[in-house]
């Protein structure tokens, strides 16, 4: 397989629910990411982010619609181990929740250490050094991560679910929420840690979160959704300064803590 050059969403529609009572979670989505770009996706509670992040990832499929990697169908390139093993190096998935994404049973090292060996074939002692240098990276001390899940706070569960994603380092990072159970200062860490990364690997970010202020810091782009709809997508600055969609111009009142500015 090719290093990531494209993930492709064309039309995707997520319905859930019966037929007669189908809620539309995502609805007729396109969106294309490349390398080197961040891409903040924004927009209120039950929007539909996390599920366009989960279908970007292959973790949810779409009721309609596709996506690719690199030009192939997301969907056959998991359904084969080793594109799916290449797949996974290319693209990794820190999820908005922590709790259920670690193995309870197993130690928050050994859960790191796998993809580490599993993903780019590296001997258990080689794996274990670059788990120790990932796990500094989020400013984790290493002790910590001979615990299990529940032995550590929220908030080091979170930066342990971005060090397993980190620990292969992908070309293609989806974040969903991954700030919002963190306090401030070690936010502002964790997003420079991020927005560092990108910019020194060339990798990709999409960021999905309701924080509008850490999403604009770390992002060079923002999607804005609505009911399941992209309502707008642009440069950062555009999009903060020259919103062009009036349920964006509310979402930024709403930061700013005003009533939202009409269009002039
Ligand atoms: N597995 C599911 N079954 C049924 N409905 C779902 C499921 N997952 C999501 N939904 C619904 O789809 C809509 C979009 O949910 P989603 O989790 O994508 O929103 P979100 O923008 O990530 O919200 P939040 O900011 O609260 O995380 C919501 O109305 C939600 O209730
Ligand atoms: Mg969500």
């Amino acid at each position: 397989m090719d290093a990531f050059a494209q993930l492709a969403v064309t039309s995707v529609v997520k319905h859930f629910g019966p037929a007669r009572n189908r809620h539309v979670a995502v609805d007729d989505v396109s969106l294309t990411v490349e390398p080197g770009q961040r891409i903040g996706v924004v927009g209120e509670s039950g929007s539909g982010k996390s599920t366009l992040a989960r279908i970007m990832v292959g973790l949810e499929s779409p009721t309609a619609g596709s996506v690719d990697f690199n030009g192939a169908p997301l969907r056959s390139l998991l359904s084969m181990r080793a594109s799916r093993v290449e797949l996974r190096r290319e693209v990794q998935f820190v999820s908005q929740d922590t709790t259920s994404s670690f193995d309870p049973l197993r130690t928050l090292r050994d859960s790191i250490r796998q993809p580490a060996q599993r993903l780019l074939g590296l001997s258990g002692r080689d794996a274990d050094g670059l788990v120790d240098e990932t796990v500094a990276l989020l400013g984790l001390a290493p002790g910590l991560a001979d615990r299990h899940p529940a032995e550590v706070s929220g908030g080091q569960r979170q930066r342990f679910a971005i060090a397993r994603a980190l620990v292969v380092r992908p070309k293609l990072l989806v974040c969903d929420e991954v700030v919002s159970a963190l306090d401030v200062s070690v936010q502002g860490s964790i997003l420079n840690l991020l927005k560092r990364y990108c910019l020194e690997s060339g990798a990709a970010l999409v960021f999905v979160s309701h924080g509008l202020p850490a999403t604009a810091f770390v992002c060079s782009e923002l999607v804005v959704m609505q009911n399941g709809q992209v309502v707008e997508r642009g440069d950062t600055r555009q999009v903060l300064h020259d919103p062009r969609h009036p349920y964006t111009r509310a979402l930024l009142a709403a930061f700013r803590g005003g009533p939202a500015r009409s269009a002039a």
